[in-house]
């Protein structure tokens, strides 16, 4: 009979890690289950059953939860908690024992040998977890190339909205570029004004940082079908890379991504555009657009960096309603655009 490796669990704590054979073994559990029934009222018959107590020391983990761990479930990101992976008790949430698991990466099951050996998964066991194998698991490109062939040439103003942006993300001036079709359907699907502008499955948004002319580096987002947004990054010779330029320390794929595009802070110059902000600390801070752009009452109807509803930062819908606006002045609006205007409310599209 093979030798397992048993450890007792009573309330909650560790007792002991014993080797004894598989009769042994059933044998221990029955006591287990038995001493549970008889005496324990704390919910320990799951922990029997292999769950590993989460800590990621912060007030509502469940969204970073269902982020981090719905990226190893199914291909294109899901539920981690109808996957039988994850499970909530008591405001506290645990990963299941992996027999429970389904269509889940297995490179999750190094999380879960980890955190059995720790007896929790601990903020920095889960960083150090998804560091090694997020990008693994959402299938990351290697190199940018890939996402030109599958976007298409996000340079091309026709097709894309492009925005140059310097702000707090990065100390290199960005041009960020997403598909006018995506911000279309984005806006297309809001009922009311107060409705969240969400992307489309699929969407992706590019992000190129400039020096000296050169793009030094890339960050893509791409909208998942589980309603998350999966991060990289690549380098200046357009490869996979881990890791963000930033001062003091540069920020990691995707552990230090959700800090700001999962928070609720505003950021300059987002905050007060159209109004213009001073200098920060890597110096000039700005959005770039055609004057026409700047339209004050679009940025108020929509709030969208205050909002942002489907955690992208930046102008997208204000920008490109703001265009609609011009059109419509020029009258070179479809008819499309003008029932869009219409419905947010934008006073030239009743003229
Ligand atoms: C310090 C806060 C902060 C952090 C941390 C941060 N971002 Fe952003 N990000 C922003 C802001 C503000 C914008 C909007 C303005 C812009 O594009 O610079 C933005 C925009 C973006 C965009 C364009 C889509 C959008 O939301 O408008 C991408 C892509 C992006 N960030 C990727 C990343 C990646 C990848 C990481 C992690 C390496 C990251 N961000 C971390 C603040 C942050």
């Amino acid at each position: 009979m093979n030798p397992l490796l048993t450890r007792l669990t009573v309330a909650g704590r560790s007792l002991a890690t014993v080797t004894v054979d598989s009769a042994t073994h059933s044998m221990l559990i029955w006591v287990v289950m038995i001493a549970c029934i008889a005496g324990c009222s704390s919910p320990q018959a799951e922990d029997i059953s292999g769950a590993i107590p989460i800590r990621l020391e912060r007030g509502d983990p469940e969204r970073l939860l269902r982020f981090y761990v719905g990226s190893y479930v199914g291909e294109t990101g899901g539920d981690p908690v109808l996957a039988g992976v994850l499970e909530e008790r008591e405001n506290s949430w645990f990963l299941r024992h992996p027999s429970f698991w389904q269509e889940v990466d297995t490179s999750l099951q190094q999380l879960y040998r980890d955190g059995l050996s720790a007896e929790e998964i601990s903020k920095d066991l889960m960083d150090s977890f998804l560091m090694s194998s997020y990008y693994f698991a959402r299938r990351a490109p290697q190199a940018i190339e890939v996402w030109r062939e599958n976007l298409g040439d996000w340079t091309s103003l026709e097709k894309w909205l492009s925005i140059d942006v310097k702000g707090s993300m990065s100390p290199f001036p960005r041009r960020v570029a997403i598909k006018r079709s995506a911000v279309l359907s984005a806006l297309n699907q809001v009922e009311e004004i107060e409705s969240p502008i969400l992307y489309p499955v699929g969407t992706a948004v590019i992000g190129e940082h400039f020096s000296n002319g050169f793009v030094v580096e890339t960050t893509i987002m791409q909208k998942r079908s589980d309603g998350f947004w999966d991060f990289f990054a690549y380098d200046d010779e357009g490869q996979l890379v881990d890791r963000v330029q930033k001062q003091p320390d540069d920020m990691m794929v995707p552990i230090r991504c959700t800090g700001c595009h999962f928070g609720t802070r505003q950021y300059e110059p987002e905050r007060s555009f159209p109004a213009r902000v001073e200098d920060g600390p890597d110096g000039p801070r700005f959005i770039e657009v055609a004057e026409g752009l700047r339209n004050a009452s679009i940025v108020s109807t929509l709030q969208e960096h205050a909002k942002r509803s489907d955690i992208l930062l930046g102008l997208y819908g204000t920008i490109y309603l703001s265009e609609i606006a011009q059109r419509i002045s020029r009258g070179e609006a479809t008819s499309e655009e003008i029932g869009l205007a219409f419905k947010f409310g934008i006073e030239s599209a009743s003229q």
